[in-house]
């Protein structure tokens, strides 16, 4: 087989997937403009992934003295072993679980309140406030506080890139310094009384790998925000924007109930809220049969990878029950995504509160221009009718 260096232009179509469908055809693994390396096929996806030796995570260019302590997302092996092992014990699906009690009023209580519109933001009514509730309840924020704890989170995420590759805004520094002293304190209070909630565990765990840092601890922080809110909010979002494309989905949901588990797995492969990744190549190497030189940058586009049709049956169909579903919209290896449990679970108290307060629901526009974004969009208005009491 000839390595090839592949540089082809697919134009950019208004919709996303007819964009990933052509880049799936003509160039899987392909270098656009400003040399960075796209993949779309679901086997080159999987194959980054599954290399995080030839694919790193550690993707920022800076120099080491200019890095902040770095996340798990962000880092590899042995740090992220060592990081990994010391928080995952607290996201184990008999800890998630625990926290259904509380999602389900936090979702009962939004419900109730959406319920009583014909018309409304679902991001601000519901998509945003109940990931965001969830992660601040974990890691013990006062119910007093989640407001400005969701103002931070919005600064930091609006700018992440910039935080990754470039210079974070004034806003988002301020956003971030602000919230590094508010879990500062928090972390001091826990060191002296313990609590039960995720960062009370993370301050208190020990094992042969030692204890999390005050740095650790507040990277951990900072990384939740990232990797749980606005995933979370993109996947209610995405849900609703199915049950409006595919009317017939919220009749079979009221009608089987138990179909909502393998509703929740089809709409994270349909739409997925995390649409893509970054990785840089450690050294020359190899990808489906195209040549990447050691040091670029690599995004591998699990979006594309869930509609690839040499996997999937019929890609660009919902299917309610789809059974296997191979997505990756969770990733894969070894950064597979640790609130995977808890995200499934937010996901289905969702539908659940739906079938059980909605006749209909559907979208006020069909302009999705902003649905694939990373997150969803910031605002989606929706239309809908309370099932009489
Ligand atoms: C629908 C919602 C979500 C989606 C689609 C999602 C997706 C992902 C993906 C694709 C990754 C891997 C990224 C990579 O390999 O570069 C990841 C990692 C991660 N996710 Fe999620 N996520 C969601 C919700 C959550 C939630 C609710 C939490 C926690 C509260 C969370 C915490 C994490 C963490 C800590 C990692 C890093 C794991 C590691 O590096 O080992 N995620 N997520």
């Amino acid at each position: 087989m000839s390595l090839l260096m592949t540089e082809i232009t697919v134009e950019t179509p208004l919709d996303p997937y007819e964009g990933y469908r052509q880049l799936r055809q003509k160039a899987p693994v392909s270098k656009m403009d400003d040399g960075v390396w796209q993949v779309a096929s679901h086997e080159s996806v999987q194959a980054v992934l599954r290399d995080p030796r030839t694919f790193s995570s550690d993707v920022a260019l800076r120099p080491p003295e200019e890095k902040s302590t770095p996340s798990m997302l962000f880092s590899d092996a042995p740090l992220h072993n060592r990081l990994r092992k010391l928080v995952s014990h607290a996201f184990k699906p008999s800890h998630i679980e625990s926290q259904r009690e509380l999602i389900a009023e936090r979702c009962e209580e939004l419900m109730l309140k959406l319920k009583t519109y014909q018309q409304a933001d679902l991001v601000e009514a519901m998509a945003a406030p109940l990931p965001v509730t969830v992660i601040a309840h974990m890691l013990g924020v006062a119910d007093g506080d989640i407001r400005e704890f969701k103002s931070w989170s919005d600064a930091i995420f609006s700018n992440i890139a910039d935080i990754l590759f470039g210079t974070a805004s004034p806003e988002a520094v301020k956003a971030g310094e602000k919230m590094d002293a508010y879990f500062l304190a928090q972390i001091e209070q826990l060191r002296l009384a313990s609590k039960s909630h995720l960062l009370g565990r993370l301050v208190e765990t020990e094992t042969e790998d030692g204890k999390l840092s005050d740095e650790e601890l507040l990277s951990f922080c900072r990384l939740l925000l990232i990797a749980g809110n606005e995933t979370t909010t993109g996947l209610i979002t995405g849900s609703v924007r199915i049950l409006d494309e595919f009317p017939q989905t919220l009749q079979q949901l009221k009608s089987n109930p138990a179909l909502i588990p393998t509703f929740v797995e089809e709409a994270l492969r349909f739409y997925s809220p995390f649409s893509a990744t970054a990785r840089r190549t450690t050294c020359d190497t190899e990808l489906g049969g195209v040549l990447i030189p050691a040091g670029d940058l690599v995004i591998p586009l699990m979006a594309s990878a869930n509609r690839d049709e040499k996997v999937f049956q019929n890609p660009d169909e919902f299917i309610i029950d789809r059974n296997p579903n191979p997505h990756l919209a969770f990733g894969f290896g070894i950064h597979f995504c640790l609130g995977a449990h808890l995200a499934r679970l937010e996901g289905e108290i969702f539908l659940q509160s739906v079938i059980k307060h909605l006749e209909t629901i559907s979208l006020v526009e069909k302009d999705h221009s902003q649905m694939s974004d990373l997150g969803g969009p910031s605002k989606l208005m929706i239309n809908l009718k309370a099932l009489k009491e």
